[in-house]
């Protein structure tokens, strides 16, 4: 299927690694242009070779911690700057941590809300005049089951993904009129370097191995495996697409069956 975004100009946010560096190069074979920031520099430069050998001239890394209130207006500046629109944002870039709430103090709290809702807020209100000015603008979001369905475990990533897809909706509504469509992906657990992290939180407040945790969320998923990054990233690349376009304020779950409801 042809995804219709060739020549558009996509924004992805973390996107050096997992399933950020997956929709980005989804994106760059359909014809993006593909602006991705993330903090590593090394990493940076692999996804740049790796998106250069799809699409020369198409590519653009901009090295920004998004926790930090100016980088995202640099990050929207320097895609606009190389190609003079901006079309596409896909806020990825999160890593909340799974702790448990005798272990969070106020600060702690605040500072799991920094990278995800807060930087997802301030890169869509620096991409959004740039959308509106189009006439037309996706935004996709990368939430989580941890915010549909809570767990004791993974508080301050619930919160996150509650709260990020409590205010994409209302966005959804708000923005329609301009034709600018924002959704929101949920991944279950999926094979990244932030699972790994997710998987010793886990290990450590149940005092089980890295293995027995690993084994536990597994079983707990009907298709008996975590998912793999590209799998997230053609549910992306699709929403991001012309082909998503009577699809605005919706939910896709993308989790191997693992959560237990119709929404
Ligand atoms: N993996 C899962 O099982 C899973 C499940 C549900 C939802 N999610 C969500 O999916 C998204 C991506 O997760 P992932 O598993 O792909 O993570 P990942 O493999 O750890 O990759 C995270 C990406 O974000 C970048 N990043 C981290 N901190 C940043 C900062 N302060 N400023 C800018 N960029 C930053 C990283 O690069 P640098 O470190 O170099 O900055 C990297 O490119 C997250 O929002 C996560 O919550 C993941």
């Amino acid at each position: 299927m042809d995804l219709g975004i060739a020549g558009r100009v996509a924004i992805v946010t973390g996107g050096s690694r997992g399933i950020g560096r997956a929709a980005a190069e989804r994106l760059c074979r359909e014809g993006a242009h593909v602006a991705v920031c993330a903090r590593g520099r090394d990493s940076l430069a692999d996804v740049r070779r790796a998106l250069e050998a799809m699409g020369a001239g198409r590519v653009l890394t901009v090295a920004a911690d998004l926790t930090e209130p100016s980088a995202a207006g640099r990050v929207a500046e320097a895609a606009a700057a190389a190609w003079g629109r901006i079309d596409i944002l896909v806020n990825n870039a999160g890593a909340a941590r799974g702790l448990p709430f005798d272990e969070l103090t106020h600060e702690g709290w605040l500072e799991n809300l920094q990278l995800k809702l807060f930087g997802y807020l301030r890169m869509t209100r620096e991409v959004l005049p740039h959308l509106r000015k189009n006439g037309w603008g996706r935004i996709v979001n990368i939430a989580g089951v941890a915010g549909l369905q809570p767990s004791p475990l993974a508080m301050p990533v619930g919160l996150n993904n509650a709260g990020i897809l409590n205010v994409m909706k209302a966005l959804a509504d708000a923005e329609a009129a301009n034709n600018i469509l924002v959704t929101t992906v949920c991944p279950g657990p999926i094979l990244t370097e932030r699972q790994t992290t997710l998987l010793q939180d886990t290990a450590r407040a149940k005092g089980i191995s890295v293995e027995a945790a690993e084994r536990e969320a597994t079983a707990a998923i009907p298709l008996k495996r975590m998912g793999r990054p590209e799998e997230v990233a053609d549910a992306v690349a699709f929403l991001a697409s012309e082909r998503a376009s009577y699809i605005t304020g919706s939910l896709v779950i993308v989790d191997g069956g693992l959560h237990r409801a119709m929404i």
